[in-house]
């Protein structure tokens, strides 16, 4: 597959007088792709059952005439105001149980039958017209999957589908303790929606409940999005492929079971603030290749600036080409921006975009046809390569809602948390796979987990992890729920007490950061390490108590008398040659970047390429090494002599200005 560069393009908004002029100047920008058709349902279902696709096949008639590929967006986040009129049933309603207006976008309701019909019908008039239409290469369902309904359908459907998940009410009562507070159901219809807080009354719902809701919404979205994929495989050919815009981090469903029915995951990456932040940006690009862990698109980015954020300031010059190169050394396979030219009206007139409405570039045109000629003399070398990382971090969404319901410290997000781990090893260089906790584990060196909702299957995999020689970075809260958000009945880490070599006595969360000392060599009762710092705990402190076998790395200092003394971090070396180090505390930052470096050289981890100067980011994919500088100048010494495929240049020794990028094989 070549290394596509791509925009989404709207046809719809302009004339057709018009379009000849967006094609040229996509094809001298060195766009290879162009993203159609979402959002156009008016334009391709003008009246009920009426179709319109004669613009459509002009469109890309005329795209494939200036060489580039298409890909065909379902139109279904944009239901047309004929049928939200028509069949008001079709509409999302808020938890205040008011329908939503018409005029924007993503207001269906995924759980209503009339509307999955009418998705199920455009997607397979477009499968028909197109699927066998070589100039067509993919098709994306709907846009970044959003909207939660609370309609009387949607609890009808959560209802039922509980039923299925359950069986029977005394199961559910169980599960749920609903004896508290006098929950107990006596009829599935009983069971209301989570609805609380501004739109509630005050009390929040059952932990199990709102637990529940959330998987409902992603069974909800996977019928969804199902049912469009059956229709287009139907009517497709084989090399057609299917897949969804996510939005990263974003946890309204569990991004792991609806990617499992799409043939690779893509995401939409957008920098509100206008600048690069390698860390957070290339976690989002982790994740999204962990969802299957395959590379992906990055099927949206922003040109210059959003529109949405506080303050929607531009990437600087320069910054668009090193964000692009991010996307591909972590396993982009195509590289496209949002959006070719601002529709004359409508919401987003403001957003950043390759064409002004004047049909002439804007500035950074010039740099995105810098990457369009980059990704023609380079693209090659990552063809059938990915990331190869000896690191996992495991993520879970049943996770991240469980903690999210019951934070117990405001602060507590956790996605912070697994922020917390993945800087310092990012700062370092070396590469990660984030990945969800039920994923198999052979052939890492070294995980990073904290599942707070631990079973056997969870917690048999990080055993025999453990026991193969791995290396495993134990967090907080882990060990506490099982899946049905209820409390485990074993002391934390519960299944996972004895790999650790600790458990957990009790844990507090902190208003106040807390001391650590770390234990010297001479006081630790055996082996003898460097020395790690002293620091603090802030947010969360658990207080271990070690089993025999384990050793005590950090304890608490003057406390709240309960954790003084007490140990924050153990360590429990396995004859395996595996190690399981129990961080119990949330560590502030300089002491977690200590602690994970000193855990990595234990690990044996290295780097993609050592000894590079702080700022100069550098991920391995295939055997390109992918460089990028922050907005310091700074000079790069490899290993070895090396080619750098965008300027031609052959050394060991590259200077690299502000946001530079250099493609680099070894020689
Ligand atoms: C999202 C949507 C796009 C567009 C951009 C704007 O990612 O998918 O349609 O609205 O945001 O940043």
């Amino acid at each position: 597959m070549p290394l596509h560069l791509g925009a989404a393009w709207y046809p719809e908004h302009w004339p057709e007088a018009r379009w000849a002029e967006d094609v040229k100047l996509m094809r001298d920008a060195g766009l290879t792709v162009v993203r159609v058709a979402e959002f156009a349902w008016s334009s391709l279902e003008p009246r009920e059952g009426a179709f319109d696709f004669g613009w459509l096949e002009r469109a890309i008639a005329l795209a494939a005439d200036h060489g580039l590929a298409v890909v065909i967006g379902t139109p279904t986040a944009a239901p047309p105001a004929w049928m939200t009129q028509a069949y008001p049933d079709v509409l999302a309603v808020n938890a205040d149980g008011r329908p939503a207006t018409h005029g924007a976008r993503c207001h269906y309701d995924v759980t209503s039958e009339r509307y999955l019909a009418f998705c199920r019908r455009i997607a397979e008039k477009l499968a028909i017209c197109f699927g066998r239409d070589a100039r067509v290469i993919g098709w994306q369902i709907d846009n970044e999957y959003n909207t939660v309904s609370y309609s009387e359908g949607a609890r009808r459907a959560f209802q039922d589908w509980l039923r299925r998940c359950y069986g029977s009410l005394d199961a559910l009562n169980a599960a749920w303790a609903t004896a508290y507070w006098s929950q107990t159901y006596s009829d599935w219809s009983q069971i209301p929606l989570p609805i609380q807080g501004a739109h509630g009354f005050g009390q929040p719902h059952n932990p199990g409940l709102r637990l529940k809701w959330r998987q409902f919404i992603t069974e909800a979205y996977r019928r969804f999005q199902l049912n469009q994929i059956e229709v287009i495989r139907a009517h497709a050919m084989p090399s057609q492929w299917i897949t969804h815009n996510f939005m990263g981090f974003f946890d309204g469903f569990d991004h792991y079971v609806l990617s499992a029915d799409l043939d690779f995951a893509s995401w939409d990456q957008y920098y509100p603030a206008g600048h690069l932040d390698f860390a957070r940006d290339s976690a989002g690009h982790d994740l999204t290749r962990g969802f299957k862990r395959k590379n992906f698109w990055l099927i949206e980015t922003q040109p210059g600036s959003v529109n949405w954020a506080p303050i929607n300031s531009a990437q600087d010059r320069g910054e668009t080409r090193a964000a692009a190169w991010n996307a591909v050394a972590h396993g982009a396979e195509a590289v496209c921006y949002w959006q070719w030219r601002n529709a004359p009206n409508g919401q987003e007139q403001y957003h950043g975009s390759l064409i002004a409405p004047d049909g002439n570039p804007r500035p950074v045109y010039e740099e995105i046809s810098r990457i369009g000629r980059e990704f023609q003399q380079a693209g090659h070398l990552f063809d059938g390569a990915t990331v190869e990382a000896s690191v996992a971090l495991l993520h879970s969404y049943d996770d991240r809602w469980a903690l999210d319901f019951q934070r117990h410290h405001a602060d507590f997000d956790p996605l912070q948390y697994l922020g917390s781990f993945y800087r310092p090893l990012s700062r370092r260089n070396i590469a990660m796979d984030i990945l969800s906790t039920r994923a198999a584990l052979d052939g890492y060196k070294l995980v990073i987990a904290a599942p707070h909702i631990l079973d056997e299957a969870i917690a048999g995999e990080l055993i025999r992890f453990v026991a193969g020689g791995g290396h495993l970075v134990l967090g907080v809260r882990s060990g506490m729920k099982d899946g049905n958000n209820a409390l485990l009945r074993q002391r934390q880490p519960a299944l996972l007490q004895d790999i650790a070599g600790a458990h957990v006595e009790e844990y507090y969360a902190l208003r106040e950061p807390v001391p650590i000392h770390a234990v010297t060599s001479g006081r630790r009762k055996r082996g003898a390490t460097p020395a790690l710092p002293d620091g603090s705990a802030h947010i969360w402190a658990e207080w271990l108590v070690p089993h025999p076998g384990a050793q005590v790395l950090m304890t608490y200092g003057a406390a709240n008398g309960y954790l003084n003394g007490q140990a924050a971090v153990t360590m429990k070396p396995h004859a395996s040659g595996g190690c399981v180090y129990y961080l119990g505390a949330w560590l502030d930052d300089a002491l977690q970047d200590a602690l994970m470096g000193w855990i990595v050289a234990r690990a044996g981890v290295e780097p993609v390429l050592p000894g590079l100067p702080a700022g100069v980011h550098a991920m391995r994919r295939g055997e390109a090494y992918v460089l990028i500088n922050d907005t310091e100048a700074k000079s790069v010494t490899l290993p070895w002599r090396a080619k750098d495929h965008l300027s031609g240049r052959t050394a060991k020794r590259f200077m690299l200005g502000p946001w530079d990028v250099i493609v680099a094989t070894r020689v």
